[in-house]
């Protein structure tokens, strides 16, 4: 046991105890954002006079030492340690002896944690949005090459209108869109720097938090010591939007799987990106996609876990908080990676025109449009309703499309069809001619890609 306290004891800790306290298993992830808050530390001390410019200098060189011997593997972060900062502090002090003994001063693990996690997530938040960005990007590739790549739209899981791939995509483009944006809005308000907080109320040494929050990228610092080393609102608000983000990919999962499945052939998955089955040697499963669903629910546990372990806790910190880690770290790296891997089955995934198009075709997707050719010939909307509805079960008995219908037929309904209705109720025609802003038609797609070209041009990613 290496702790950093102990003067005031006349025993030593229980081991039980010890392990059940001790963070290192986990907060080693962010040795290196330990590593830069003290680096940041140190040259504010030294330029408010509190540490002269060797001891500053001695420091810095000591810290730099155990960060590249970590990363270089010949220095181990073990579990004698009680958390990051313990560690880091005492391999200091055994690297250069007195000078590291002043680190610490003007700061509490409490102030240094707040900014140690606000730093890594904020890292994070970099990478995730990296991962959607990459996403975006396949995205538009599909869309661009797929305005006039028909498709039955549904409601109700029902057919309901024509559409375009490039359409349905579009979807889900605004939606990984929404996600990058929120993080935009998180990393906005978050990016105020705690430390200089001390454990609650600041400190008696002249500490300058302008120049720390600036060295460490922060728009300035934090207005309330004890607010700053009890807040973790940004990380509730980062797990909602990474719910999100779960929410978006789940249910894409789910329309991969419906389009995967025998029944609807859609589309065909990448034989990288399926399994197989032990038992039975036809099979092969969307399981990544499946996963990614499934995994939306840890996701969602984290955040349902924060908000209950914030929610009784007197200011200003609290042991409880150091509960947001594991589960953080956790939907962090979850969300990371069904991203990816999703953006992955994504881009090798082989879209089955063809059935698209003839499901499209078959499912009276353009009964609107033959009622809307009747009411632009004069019939009132409610009655062409009626009239295509009689037409629809017409076709059902017949088992054929409205299109297959002989004019005859079609007139035997309602004298007002003419040879033009054939062209009215063509699909491109229903789809091309939905133009409103935001529609399938491909003039309007065709707009909106331009836009979402424009908005990824502008919104490159960072990491
Ligand atoms: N491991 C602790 C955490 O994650 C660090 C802060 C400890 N502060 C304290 N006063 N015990 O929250």
């Amino acid at each position: 046991m290496a702790q950093l306290w102990g003067g005031r004891f006349t025993k030593e800790t229980d081991q039980l105890v010890y392990n059940f306290n001790a963070s290192i298993t986990f907060d080693r992830k962010f040795y290196r954002q330990d590593i830069e808050g003290s680096k940041a530390h140190v040259k504010m001390l030294a330029k408010q006079g509190i540490l002269t410019e060797e001891e500053r200098d001695q420091i810095l060189a000591g810290l730099d030492g155990i960060l590249a011997d970590v990363e270089n593997g010949t220095l181990e972060i073990t579990e004698e340690y009680e958390d990051i900062h313990s560690f880091v502090e005492a391999n200091l002090i055994d690297r250069i002896g007195e000078a590291g003994k002043r680190l610490h001063t003007g700061r509490s693990r409490n102030d240094q944690v707040a900014l140690d996690m606000k730093l890594y997530t904020r890292d994070e938040i970099y990478q995730i949005d990296g991962e959607l960005y990459d996403l975006l990007t396949t995205l538009l590739g599909i869309m661009k090459a797929n305005t006039e790549t028909y498709m039955p739209g549904f409601t109700h899981l029902q057919k309901a209108q024509p559409i375009t791939l490039a359409h349905h995509m579009g979807a889900y483009f605004e939606m990984f869109k929404r996600d990058r944006q929120r993080l935009a809005d998180i990393l906005k308000r978050m990016n105020l720097c705690p430390l200089g907080s001390g454990a609650l109320a600041g400190t008696t040494y002249p500490l300058d938090r302008d120049y720390t929050a600036e060295l460490l990228d922060f728009d300035g610092p934090t207005l309330n010591s004890m607010d700053s080393v009890a807040d973790r609102d940004y990380v509730i608000e980062l797990l909602s939007a990474l719910s999100t983000v779960m929410m978006h990919l789940s249910r894409f999962s789910e329309e991969i799987i419906i389009w995967n499945s025998n029944e609807y052939r859609f589309v065909e998955i990448d034989d990288a990106y399926s399994t197989g089955s032990s038992i039975m040697p036809q099979k092969k499963n969307p399981d990544i996609a499946e996963l990614v669903r499934g995994k939306t629910g840890r996701v969602y546990g984290a955040l349902m876990s924060l908000l209950t372990t914030m929610k009784g806790i007197p200011l200003a910190y609290n042991k409880d908080m150091q509960e947001d880690k594991e589960l953080t770290f956790d939907a962090m790296d979850t969300v990371k990676g069904c991203v990816a891997l999703f953006n992955g089955m994504l881009s090798t995934l082989r879209f089955r025109k063809d059935v698209m198009e003839a499901s499209a075709k078959n499912g009276f997707t353009n009964a609107t449009d033959a009622a809307d050719y009747l009411v632009n010939h004069g019939v009132p909307f409610r009655d062409a309703h009626g009239i295509i509805g009689r037409l629809v079960l017409l076709c059902i008995e017949k088992d054929c499309a409205i299109d297959d219908l002989s004019l005859a037929e079609l007139q035997s309904v309602s004298p007002v069809f003419e040879e033009d209705i054939y062209e009215a109720i063509s699909l491109k025609t229903c789809v091309d001619k939905r133009l409103t802003i935001g529609a399938p038609g491909r003039a309007a797609m065709e707009k909106v890609i331009r836009e979402e070209e424009a908005y990824l041009e502008k919104n490159k990613k960072r990491a």
